[in-house]
């Protein structure tokens, strides 16, 4: 029997649970400072996101036996109490730790069988071993009591990055052959479930070596890849925030790119000062908060980012314009295609002048070209200065 990807690639160590950092961390110093009587842990989150991964990867860590009971087999208070509260008042065989799972909660707490939630919760209050509780949604009603008794761990959607480079090493791994473009659609039509997009690339490459990306219409992929001009329209005239956001989801281009065209649009669509002003400010504010993501590594916190930007720009009208506009491309990243071989150029040179000029390349560029080149202008000698240090005529040209 072969087993599915999900099950194949589960995660074996802590470490191997993906893009849940807070949550992995909270888990491991909830267990780790356990005795009887703290609470128990409710991991909550969506579907396919690692919680009950985690229990399994934590356990096999730390050496313990998990019991498990799965919360929507056992409907009747009698048999949880049965189960849970002999596990959880003797010591295992070779005293080895244990850690009591009740997968699914929410399950158990139908409405039919109260008795069941009653049962864990004596359970909770009793247990000799620390107990880990699973639920899509912590704030569902039926766990309203249960919830003053556990540690809240909250799992977010595994982000879409994280979810290519997990399934990139997976392709390597099966030998598959997949593109990037491909790989990145089933991350996004998965929705954060990481789950669901091992089950996808699976389907794809079920007999075959090379996934190619017309395979995926297969999977259903209904949103319309929309142009950025597309995009940039309905952030400029919606007035809803879900839909400036579900724009840029929908473009094949990211967050970084639309931030460029938004800065270059912004005065082409409004025309009242104040909103220009309002637009920039949120644009400001998203590149800090994307700048801090990625020097943190956050990713999961990169959708805010992207939230503050699109949201920002589409809230900063009082009403939208009424007129059609031709957005422009951003100057920026064309001067910067433009003009790129001759900044490569400039850096060599640069660089090959820290050592006389005692600054960094950077500082070189940036505070001395100008200086040099009146210097070349008013004294030949300096040529011959640069000279000795190493440069060519030519590199020596690109001062004037
Ligand atoms: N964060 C993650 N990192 C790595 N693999 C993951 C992650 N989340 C899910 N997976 C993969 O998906 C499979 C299913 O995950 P898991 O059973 O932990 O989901 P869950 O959060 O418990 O979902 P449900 O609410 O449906 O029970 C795992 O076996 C693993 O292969
Ligand atoms: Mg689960």
């Amino acid at each position: 029997m072969t087993h599915m990807w999900a099950h194949k690639y589960a995660p074996s160590h802590v470490s191997d649970v993906i893009g849940q950092g807070r949550a992995v961390e909270a888990f491991a110093a909830w267990h780790g400072a356990w005795k009887p009587g703290s609470p128990a842990a409710l991991l909550h989150g969506g579907t396919g996101t690692g919680k009950t991964a985690l229990v399994h990867a934590l356990a096999r860590e730390r050496s313990l036996d998990i019991v498990e009971i799965n919360a929507s087999d056992t409907r009747n208070a009698d048999a949880v109490h049965a189960l849970l509260g002999s596990a959880s008042k003797q010591q295992s065989l070779f005293r080895r730790g244990k850690i009591i799972l009740v997968d699914e909660v929410d399950g158990l707490a139908g409405r039919e069988d109260r008795g069941g939630v009653g049962a864990v919760l004596t359970m909770l209050k009793e247990s000799k071993f620390p107990v880990v509780l699973t639920a899509n949604d912590a704030y569902d009603p039926k766990l309203r009591t249960l919830r003053a008794y556990v540690t809240l761990v909250p799992f977010g959607k595994v982000h879409m990055n994280s979810i290519v480079a997990r399934l990139r090493q997976i392709c390597v791994a099966e030998g598959v052959e997949c593109e990037d473009a491909t790989l990145k659609q089933v991350a996004r039509t998965s929705g954060g479930d990481m789950r669901a997009a091992l089950t996808d690339l699976e389907t794809l490459a079920r007999s075959r070596r090379k996934i190619e990306h017309a395979d995926a219409a297969v999977l259903g992929y209904r949103e319309q890849e929309q142009s950025v001009f597309d995009a940039l329209r309905i952030i400029f005239k919606t007035q809803t925030l879900r839909n400036a956001v579900d724009a840029i989801e929908r473009t094949d281009k990211d967050a970084e790119e639309i931030f460029w065209w938004l800065e270059t649009n912004i005065t082409n669509e409004y025309d009242d000062p104040h909103e220009v002003a309002t637009a920039f400010d949120a644009l400001s504010r998203s590149d800090v908060l994307r700048s801090r993501v990625r020097k943190r590594q956050n990713w999961r916190f990169a959708r805010y980012a992207t939230a503050v930007m699109c949201g920002g720009v589409a809230l900063a009208k009082r009403a939208p314009y009424a007129k059609f506009t031709r957005y422009a491309p951003p100057q920026r990243l064309l001067a910067y295609g433009r003009t790129k071989a001759r900044r490569n150029a400039m850096a060599a040179v640069c660089e090959k002048l820290t050592p006389h000029v005692h600054a960094s390349a950077r500082k070189i560029m940036r505070d001395y070209t100008g200086l040099f080149g009146v210097m070349l202008n008013k004294e030949a000698a300096f040529a011959q200065t640069l000279a000795s240090a190493g440069l060519t005529e030519d590199e020596i040209e690109m001062f004037q």
